[in-house]
């Protein structure tokens, strides 16, 4: 009687538990059942854009990151500003970010195949994946689905949560560790730098004014440093902008770690990596192309779930750049 009580108790617990889980979790192939071209869907339009524009692959990277930094990946960052309020997109951090009309094309077409089903949260982290991977034409890292959308989106919490190009290595690490993302995701995503580009204002201080007395950060290699000052001319230049990792910028690899052995970071962001031991330990074991790929796909996985909506929570947008009525 008693032992039948508790395993009764104990199978409620359990199903309880699997409950929460199902309803809880991303999970590979979501829509599977309820939209089973979706994933092919995205990856075609992306495709087909990325083929004729080289640069797409890096705006999509960081507009999931991005997203995903703020209030969790759930598609806030693609929301409009309204009458009454500044959305992330409008905020400083933005100035790069690119890509929208691509992401409203895409939920256009899964509206018309398969309505109020796939989440723009959703489109963004698969186009993130789906443009990296044009370059190698097979998806290189495993993208979980299932995410929701938000209806709130602040330019003040993209301030806020955006970890800044001036940041040093304290404030990067305490920055990922509010997302609970740890050194070494910090590391291998820094990583998504070996594709595109940085506006000067990011890191002319490094060239013309580090400490206040119109010098260099000692940091940076020189040679480099001189090379950087033919193209940022001065410290309020903030429309040029330089690749992040100059010997191939359009493609994803992990020369990112060799330039930055070299000293030839871009940001201070960049460079900090390399003031921390273990941190410092991470970018040797980055060095290994192989090793790179399997980790950046991990990392990917994390931060792509940072506080997820799931289950019945949010909505499923009708149009990715604002919120249904
Ligand atoms: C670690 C903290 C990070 C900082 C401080 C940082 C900062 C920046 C800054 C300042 C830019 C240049 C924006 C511009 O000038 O327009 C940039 C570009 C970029 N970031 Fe990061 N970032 C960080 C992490 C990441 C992560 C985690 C990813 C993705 C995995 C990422 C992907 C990118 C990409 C792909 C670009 C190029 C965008 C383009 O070409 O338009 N970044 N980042
Ligand atoms: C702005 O706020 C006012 C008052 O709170 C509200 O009546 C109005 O509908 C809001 N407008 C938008 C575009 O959200
Ligand atoms: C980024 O912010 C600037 C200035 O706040 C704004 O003019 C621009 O439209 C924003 N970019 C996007 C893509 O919304
Ligand atoms: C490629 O896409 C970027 C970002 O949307 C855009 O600024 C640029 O004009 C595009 N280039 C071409 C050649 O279409
Ligand atoms: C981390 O989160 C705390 C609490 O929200 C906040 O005060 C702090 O500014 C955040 N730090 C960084 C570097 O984002
Ligand atoms: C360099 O920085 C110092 C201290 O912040 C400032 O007084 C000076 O005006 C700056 N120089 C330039 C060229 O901006
Ligand atoms: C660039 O700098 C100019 C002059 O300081 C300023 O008016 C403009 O708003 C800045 N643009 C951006 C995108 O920050």
């Amino acid at each position: 009687m008693k032992s039948g009580l508790s395993s009764f108790l104990t199978i409620i617990a359990v199903l309880g538990l699997v409950g929460v889980c199902y309803g809880g979790e991303l999970r590979k192939n979501f829509y599977g059942d309820s939209c089973p071209l979706a994933e092919r869907i995205v990856r075609s339009i992306i495709w087909n854009r990325v083929e004729c524009n080289s640069t797409l692959p890096a705006k999509f990277l960081r507009m999931h990151f991005h997203d995903c930094f703020v209030r969790g990946c759930d598609g806030s960052i693609l929301l409009d500003s309204t009458a009454n309020n500044t959305a992330e997109k409008a905020a400083v951090p933005n100035l790069s970010l690119a890509g929208f009309d691509v992401i409203d094309e895409i939920k256009t077409q899964l509206e018309n195949t398969c309505p109020g089903v796939v989440s723009c949260a959703d489109i963004v982290a698969l186009a993130a994946r789906d443009s990296v991977s044009f370059q190698f034409k097979r998806p290189i890292w495993e993208v979980l689905t299932g995410r929701r959308d938000g209806t709130i989106s602040r330019a003040s919490e993209a301030l806020a949560n955006i970890p800044s190009p001036f940041f040093n290595f304290a404030t990067l690490k305490q920055s990922f560790a509010n997302k609970s993302l740890t050194v070494q995701d910090l590391v291998v995503l820094s990583g998504g730098h070996t594709i595109g580009v940085g506006h000067c204002n990011f890191f002319s201080n490094r060239l013309y004014n580090f400490t206040g007395n119109g010098d260099e950060d000692p940091s940076l290699n020189p040679t480099y440093a001189a090379f950087l000052k033919t193209k940022c001319q001065s410290l309020s230049d903030n429309t040029t902008t330089v690749p992040m990792d100059p010997g191939s910028p359009l493609s994803f690899d992990n020369n990112y770690f060799k330039i930055l052995k070299q000293n030839e970071g871009l940001f201070q962001s960049d460079a900090a990596l390399l003031t921390n031991e273990g941190a410092s330990n991470i970018v040797d074991e980055l060095l290994d192309s192989e090793d790179f790929f399997t980790e950046f796909g991990k990392s990917m996985v994390r931060m792509g779930a940072i506080d997820v909506r799931t289950g019945s929570s949010g909505e499923i947008r009708k149009k990715c750049n604002v919120v249904n009525s």
